[in-house]
């Protein structure tokens, strides 16, 4: 079992880049395995999830190469020829490992194919609500079929005639957006979702750059007209804002701290997490450096440490922050004043139950935290300790807790880190540089 050990350490220093976006990295690897000929792919994100997209595209015809030179366990450059729409059915299950985002997507995909297909994925992916897919790829005409009342994975698809559906979202949710959509891509006519609120674009983005128009409304309407062909696209995966989060906040909770983060996605439905921090006092400025064109803006992150203050998350702008959350949680403890984070019910269906997480975490580090149904009530100021603490195989809660460790007094041990290979591999070389004091990168 890999643990993390931390201890109090000096505000952070220095420039670093984060690695490639996973939600990005994930679509790049679906649309150009789907695509008309052969796609180049920089900087995609060679964590476990990612990989595991990479793979099931192989296992349904896609040809999946890392470049020369690349480590081909951990590669970040992939040429990937795609099946032209024509998928092969998959030999064996198709695993998708901790990631709900492969599993979402991946099922509108082969809820449209003539073959039987089966999802699986590991304990905690295995306990997450799968219903919420299966209901619109059902009306869509497919058979799928989850185990129990929540429709857990395994999974299995069998598409058969599907036609195009106007689904409603229930929840605002990229993913299922997403499998919406990309079963929609294999119709016959319009394929259409209603978003309560606005979710991450990254998939309207990869039509468009793989030639597919999208038709939205700016009041929650996306659609496409199928069947769609989609014609091979380099890209370039900018760097995930969601793993700059954690040492955006370390740095802009702290005086005398100053980062440069370089290469960052600027996707507006993705920066909701500098806004909040802005919103608490934050020294942050922002550079764009590329896009979008047809893709997604970059550019870098420049942050000096403060005292900050804290805030109310709530509404429209939780789906923006979701992933950011738990380390926006910790910068709320180590702000002056009181953070709530409402309406984000949703946390507790993530790689584990992330409200319950953060709330037990921080209370075992000394702050002071109320839970709510869809939230939490922190009052900041507090001086955190350390502390023994578990993360639950979740990845976002076990760094959000490394950032919280570099500031309590005494040490923070960690267990069972291995999660972190999920989103952010090389996660804790950058965490060395911060405790011994040196630059992070
Ligand atoms: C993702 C969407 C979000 C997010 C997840 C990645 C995506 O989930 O939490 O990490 O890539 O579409 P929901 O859309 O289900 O909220």
């Amino acid at each position: 079992m890999k643990n993390l050990t931390i201890h109090q350490a000096d505000p952070v220093q220095g420039e670093i880049s984060v690695p490639g976006d996973k939600s990005i990295s994930h679509r790049s690897a679906i649309f150009a395995g789907l695509a008309n000929g052969t796609s180049h792919i920089e900087g995609f994100l060679a964590s476990d999830d990612c990989l595991c997209t990479a793979r099931a595209m192989e296992g349904i015809g896609a040809t999946v190469t890392p470049a020369e030179g690349e480590d081909p366990q951990r590669p970040t450059k992939l040429t990937i020829t795609g099946v032209g729409m024509n998928l092969q059915a998959p030999q064996s299950e198709i695993d998708c490992g901790n990631s709900g985002t492969a599993m979402r997507l991946l099922a509108g995909v082969l809820a449209a194919q003539p073959f039987e297909s089966t999802l699986v994925g590991d304990a905690s992916l295995s306990g997450r609500p799968m219903g919420r897919i299966i209901t619109p790829i059902q009306l869509m005409g497919a058979e799928a079929e989850g185990v129990g009342e929540r429709q857990t994975a395994p999974l299995t698809i069998r598409g058969n005639e599907v036609h195009s559906v106007h689904y409603t979202l229930p929840m605002a949710s990229a993913q299922v957006k997403s499998c919406v959509l990309l079963a929609g891509m294999f119709c016959e006519g319009r394929t259409s979702i209603h978003q309560p609120a606005e979710t991450r674009d990254h998939t309207e983005r990869m039509f468009v750059h793989f030639g597919v128009p999208v038709e939205t409304d700016g009041k929650g309407l996306v659609a496409i007209e199928g069947p769609v062909k989609l014609d091979a696209r380099d890209i370039t995966v900018p760097g995930d804002i969601s793993s700059a989060a954690f040492w955006l906040v370390a740095a802009a909770t702290r005086p005398g701290a100053k980062l440069i983060v370089r290469g960052v996605g600027l996707n507006p439905t993705r920066t909701g997490i500098l806004d909040v921090l802005k919103r608490m006092g934050a020294d942050i400025k922002i550079t764009v450096t590329s896009g979008p064109d047809d893709g997604e803006p970059m550019g870098d992150i420049e942050v000096t440490g403060k005292k900050l203050q804290g805030v109310v998350m709530e509404g429209d702008e939780i789906a923006n922050i979701i992933d950011e959350i738990p380390v926006l949680a910790v910068a709320g403890a180590l702000s002056n004043g009181v953070t709530e984070i409402r309406d984000a019910a949703e946390l507790r269906v993530k790689e584990t139950d992330r409200i319950s997480a953060v709330v037990k975490n921080l209370k075992a580090m000394g702050a002071d935290v109320t839970e709510r149904d869809s939230g939490m009530v922190i009052r900041g100021g507090a001086l955190l300790h350390g502390a023994e603490l578990e993360c639950f195989h979740d990845h976002r809660i076990a760094m959000a807790f490394a950032v919280a460790g570099m500031t309590a007094k005494g040490e923070t041990v960690i267990k069972d880190v291995a999660c972190i290979d999920t989103s952010y591999p090389g996660f804790d070389s950058v965490l060395g540089n911060a405790l011994a004091g040196e630059p992070l990168g």
